[in-house]
């Protein structure tokens, strides 16, 4: 482990990649060979991170443009956009000071494989869906940001995931719980299936470049 119990060096102790795992949907875990790519390639890292957090504040509000009339939902949507602005704004801080650019759209082809299950028109499962695929987003953001901590040694990085980890959890959990609302929970948990099994398919052949999702 990169910091010792009793470290006087201020920064939080990792929480046990395990133990986190544990706690996700994730069907494949991400190798620590992904997060020793990742931590020795900060920059990229960094720059595509802004950029998922940017497009995940931009999802949640097209959520709330979708279903105007679910207040719950808007109200939930709007809040959680509103703080993974503050996560983009904590990766820009860090790129800037150090000079490093910040990186623009990109592809990121896990994202685009996983949304383009969600076929429109076919609610309610649209709208369940809708909501799956945004678990899933977070889930694995925890579960990466929790992977890479166990390697990282800048100081700041630390700082941002050790905050980051656990805001992704509780998200995953938010759109899981918003999905399930009015739907059988047994067929909630078929759907749910159907998509980790995808997602872990896809994850299978990554963890090849420093890419949060990469
Ligand atoms: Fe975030
Ligand atoms: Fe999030």
């Amino acid at each position: 482990m990169r910091r010792s119990a009793g470290n006087d060096s201020g920064l939080p102790e990792p929480i046990p990649f395990a133990e986190v795992y544990a706690t996700l949907p994730l069907l494949h875990p991400t190798p620590r060979s992904w997060a020793e790519l990742a931590a020795a390639n900060l920059p990229e890292f960094l720059a595509d991170h802004a950029v998922c957090e940017q497009q995940v504040a931009m999802y949640a509000l097209s959520l709330a443009g979708y279903y105007p009339d679910d207040a719950e939902l808007v109200e939930r949507v709007a809040a959680l956009a509103a703080e993974e602005v503050q996560h983009f704004r904590r990766v820009v801080a860090i790129l800037n000071q150090r000079g490093w650019p910040l990186g623009g759209r990109r592809k990121n082809p896990w994202a685009q494989s996983l949304r383009e299950r969600i076929v429109p028109g076919r609610d309610p499962w649209t709208k369940v869906d809708r909501l799956l695929f945004g678990a899933l987003v977070e889930a694995r953001s925890c579960e990466r940001f929790t992977r890479l901590l166990e390697v990282v040694e800048d100081r700041d990085v630390v700082l941002l995931l050790s905050d980051l980890g656990p805001a992704e959890r509780r998200h995953w959990e938010l759109f899981y719980r918003l999905a399930g609302r009015g739907i059988d929970a047994e067929a909630l948990a078929a759907r749910f299936l159907g998509w980790r099994e995808f997602e872990a398919g896809l994850a299978r052949g990554l963890g090849v470049s420093p890419a949060v999702h990469g």
